[in-house]
């Protein structure tokens, strides 16, 4: 094989050590390695370097970013608690959206799930719920339930389609559990799955890191690789054959996300907004979530970490953090916002910069793994492009109610990990029967105390005011509702109104099923 072409382009870039163990490696290796590297725009990547670099410089500054920070205006909040009287009416436009089909969701899900540990796709992380259902199969019912909703409402028959971003790493394991799995009742040509870009990790001074001696180092090239991801597959044009206009883009590890949640889409839309947020008010400084603000009077998310904790700590007059908007994730995009995004403003998006300890073969061909960051991963991320909506909104929720990340093992700590997941989702599917007038009892046939929920959207109010509350450290009550069933809790008077159970119980759309009664 002649590689002289391919070494002349690697020599005048400045990457000629890619091929400096070429002559040991077997012939398949070769045959891989000079396919990576000829996919390769060298000078591209040598200005993405420099640019994130420059950038990186400026930010590492972290003062200067703190000074320009100004929190949401109020003018743009819109509440799920204190917005009441308009909920119905964001909720009745969601589900007219919807029936119209034009809404469509994406998740992003090319992320290699490092905190958590596993090698697999996080969405086919089993969190270990009643019914044993993974992230995936959770959100395609919610999906199944919102089309069927939307059906009823309107006496229409709707897609929502479900765009899936994969990466290079989790492309062909995500569809093969898809089709395992019969896409969970959605049609499989309503399963749209495309992968985003990877990009080489570099050494502080620009040089690509080889992971082998024959193997370049690759990471996907952040969530927001999504907008460069949705051009090259030509994902844009797909949705606007299927007359899509509004599209919900969240996060994989979520267990509570509200996918294609109508409220917020009708939000979104009567607000006439082209790209919107959801969030959670951040309680704790130090949580690690970024927070949605105005950097020199453009909207932007600025992360945990790009702050100093001083300013994560600043209070407004009520008590309040100053910067309380804390991003769970879940954006709304207009289809026109997105097309003038992938075709004019992608390319002026810079590549943001993560210190890693990268293993890497060295000159002397060994392989170190460093104890300090050694490199860099470039990586765009997916609100990078709040800064060019025309029409900006934020939407805030409960985190009781939306909003448990899986991001750690349960090893790791005691936070976002598989056991705070569950008992999240148990919590809020409890608070959900004991709304719809159902109880629970012990072996005993007491009736268990309940859980109390910081809410003011009714969940609460369930609660009678004079049972004795469950001490908040005591586990929850094992209880899951199928979304097959249940979307946001409605509709479940039918099954469990006046009735008691003893749990586990787990409510799908072949029936009730007390599992230890019934020895499940
Ligand atoms: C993300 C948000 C953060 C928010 C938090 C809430 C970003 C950049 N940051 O942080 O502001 O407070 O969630 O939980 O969105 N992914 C890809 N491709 C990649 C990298 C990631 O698709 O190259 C996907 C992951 O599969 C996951 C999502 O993006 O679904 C979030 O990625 P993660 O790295 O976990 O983001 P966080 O740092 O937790």
């Amino acid at each position: 094989m002649d590689v002289s072409k391919l070494h002349q382009r690697l020599i005048e870039a400045g990457q000629g050590h890619l091929l400096q163990y070429w002559e040991e490696l077997p012939s398949d290796q070769q045959l891989e390695l000079v396919d990576e590297l000829q996919g390769m725009d060298f000078a591209e990547l040598n200005v993405f370097f420099q640019r994130a670099m420059k950038g990186f410089g400026l930010s590492a500054n972290q003062e200067k970013v703190d000074a320009r920070m100004e929190a949401v205006p109020k003018n743009v909040l819109g509440s799920a608690t204190r917005d009441g009287d308009w909920l119905q009416e964001w909720e009745r436009e969601g589900f007219s959206q919807i029936s119209q089909n034009k809404v469509a969701v994406l998740l992003l899900a090319g992320g290699q799930g490092t905190r958590l540990g596993v090698t697999y796709p996080k969405g086919m992380y089993d969190v270990g719920l009643p019914s044993h259902k993974t992230l995936f199969q959770i959100q395609a019912e919610r999906i199944l339930r919102l089309q069927r909703s939307a059906d009823e409402h309107h006496g229409t028959k709707c897609t929502i389609p479900w765009y899936i971003m994969t990466s290079g790493r989790t492309m062909e394991s995500t569809k093969e559990f898809f089709r395992k799995h019969k896409y969970f009742g959605l049609r499989s040509e309503d399963v749209i799955f495309f992968q985003q870009g990877m990009l080489p990790a570099m050494s502080f001074d620009g040089q690509i890191l080889l992971e082998e001696k024959g193997r370049v180092a690759m990471a996907p090239d952040g969530n927001g690789g999504l907008y460069r991801a949705l051009g090259a597959h030509r994902i844009v044009e797909d949705m606007e054959q299927r007359g899509i206009e509004c599209i919900h883009v969240y996060c994989v590890d979520n267990i509570l996300v509200k996918v294609a949640d109508p409220i917020f889409i009708g939000f979104c839309v009567k607000k006439g907004a082209d790209c919107g947020a959801k969030v959670v008010e951040k309680t704790n400084p130090t949580e690690p979530v970024g927070v949605v603000c105005k950097v020199d009077g453009v909207y932007q998310v600025v992360e945990y970490s790009e702050i100093t904790l001083a300013t994560a700590q600043k209070r407004s007059a009520d008590g309040r953090l100053m910067f309380n908007a804390g991003n769970i994730a879940n954006h709304f995009f207009s289809l026109s916002f997105l097309r003038e995004v992938v075709r004019v403003n992608e390319p002026q998006l810079q590549h943001h910069v993560a210190q890693k300890k990268i293993p890497y073969v060295d000159t002397q061909g060994q392989l170190i793994k460093p104890d300090k960051p050694n490199g860099i991963k470039m990586e765009k991320f997916v609100f990078d492009i709040f800064q060019f909506a025309k029409k900006f909104v934020v939407y805030e929720v409960l985190r009781e109610e939306e909003f448990s990340p899986l991001k750690n093992a349960d090893s790791q700590n005691g936070k976002d990990n598989p056991t705070t997941a569950r008992h999240a989702l148990m919590s809020l599917h409890h608070c959900w029967v004991l709304n719809a007038g159902g109880h629970f009892i012990d072996e005993n046939g007491t009736r268990i105390p309940a859980i109390p929920l910081n809410s003011t959207n009714g969940v609460s109010d369930a609660i009678d005011a004079n049972e004795n509350l469950k001490d908040a450290n005591d586990l929850p009550i094992q209880c899951e509702i199928s979304a097959l069933v249940s979307y946001s809790g409605e509709g479940l008077e039918k099954y469990v109104n006046n009735r008691e159970f003893h749990p586990p119980l787990l409510i799908d759309e072949r029936g009730i099923h007390e599992l230890v009664k019934n020895g499940l």
